[in-house]
């Protein structure tokens, strides 16, 4: 089955609603230290709306059983609210087929996934997986542990101060000896996206194959896999408004029928014998075992919802905020401001001279305000920028002007506290 092109408004997308998007939230109503909650990290996990609450609890009162298995109505119905999930996030990223959509864990999942079958059987001694200095440890350790096992050798695309990929160094590392690239198409710790079309095709001119960490793009960027090019993407429900425990790893058709297994047990095989088992067609090849189907049935109903807002009209607010943040912030004294790339997404990492960014984070939530601080899983990051930690406030459609403000009043009362 092909998916039908995504259905594209007619008209330019129109302003968010952000006080309706704010009402779908419930825990945005919950207080936090008797404060409102300004909620500041979706970079790390998004809040969820009603809808996909009441998707799942819906689900389980109505329509749950185990799929693929029985031959009763119940099954039946739960089997077709997991396949149409797949068929609906398929459309969101832009897959060809609904079948090269595999619901993993998350992202991080989906990159060992791909490290594991596709990338290291392929890896001899002294052959070279790209990536760059601005990844998450889930896209270095993957390939750290593909490298060890084969004596392939990592490379490291730099970054500049700003914090923007260094383009025509990545292009130079890309030679006869490298098999794959894996990059971030948004930074989590900065903010920066990447110029992935650009770098697909710089990839592809060597004949080598690419994945996306899509962790913090799926969210926030209208995403295209089948028109990038891209050969792999992998990305997390959590942060795409969807519940934990599920992500997706979108896989060219051709790439994935030629990937063996990583996993074995139920629901994966064509036959099994004592002697040999042969495999089930895609997607079941790589979801052994009764899968996230609630989990599934969250994410159909996440995606759902972004689609409902609008993607231009998400980015587009998030977009505003940003910049609002950012000039917020380069008013107060001792703030910096860290990434500074021309192309940012939803995030802002920043420091504050004289204090470490676990206390800024400490005393923002003594007035409700949740932000991440730390090396946000990107300690080579931290270390080309001569840093530790930052702070990092990151945004999502549920955000205000207001919320930015309440973070500016906080880290006043962060400069009192610690003057
Ligand atoms: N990867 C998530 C973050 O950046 C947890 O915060």
């Amino acid at each position: 089955m092909a998916i039908a092109a995504p259905a594209r408004p007619a008209v330019p997308p129109t302003a968010l609603d952000v006080e309706a998007v704010r009402a779908d939230f419930p825990i945005l109503g919950t207080p936090v230290h008797g404060r409102r909650l300004v909620y500041l990290d979706s970079a790390a996990s998004s809040q969820k709306p009603r809808q996909v609450i009441d998707a799942e609890r819906t689900f389980y009162e109505t329509s749950y059983a185990n799929i693929h298995r029985g031959v009763y109505e119940l099954s039946a119905r739960a089997t077709e609210a997991y396949d149409e999930s797949r068929v609906r996030v398929g459309r969101y990223l832009g897959a060809r087929h609904p079948h090269e959509i595999i619901f993993t864990r998350g992202t991080t999942d989906g990159i060992n996934l791909v490290a594991q079958s596709f990338v290291r059987p392929r890896l001899r001694p002294g052959d070279e997986i790209l990536i760059t200095a601005l990844e998450h440890h889930s896209n270095i350790v993957p390939w750290q542990l593909a490298a060890a096992a084969t004596g392939a050798v990592l490379r490291v695309a730099p970054v500049s101060e700003r914090g923007e990929l260094e383009l025509d160094a990545f292009e130079a590392l890309i030679g006869p000896k490298t098999r794959f690239v894996a990059v971030a198409h948004v930074s989590n710790a900065l903010g920066t996206v990447n110029p992935v079309a650009a770098m697909i095709e710089m990839a592809h001119a060597g004949g080598v194959p690419v994945l996306l960490d899509g962790a913090q793009a799926a969210p926030h960027l209208p995403v295209d896999l089948a028109g990038l090019g891209a050969d792999f993407f992998a990305c997390s429900a959590h942060k795409m408004y969807g519940p934990t425990g599920i992500g997706v790893l979108y896989g060219r058709e051709e790439l994935l029928d030629a990937m063996p297994p990583v996993q074995g047990g139920g629901d994966m095989i064509a036959t099994v014998t004592f002697e040999k088992s042969t495999w089930a067609p895609l997607p079941a090849k790589f979801e052994a075992g009764t899968p996230h189907i609630a989990g599934a049935v969250g994410l159909g109903a996440a995606v759902d919802y972004i689609e409902g807002l609008g993607r231009d009209a998400v980015a587009a607010h998030e977009h505003e905020l940003l910049t609002y943040a950012t000039a917020r912030l380069a008013d107060l004294p001792g703030v910096t401001v860290v990434g500074q790339a021309s192309e940012k997404a939803s995030v802002l990492s920043f420091t504050m001279s004289g204090i470490h960014p676990h206390d800024i984070g400490t005393v923002l939530d003594s007035v409700g305000v949740c932000v991440r601080a730390g090396h946000h899983c990107a300690q080579p990051l931290m270390q080309r920028l001569g840093l530790v930690a930052t702070a990092r406030a990151s945004f999502a459609a549920y955000n205000t002007r207001s919320d930015v403000d309440a973070l500016a009043d906080g880290l006043e009362r962060v400069r009192a506290v610690f003057a």
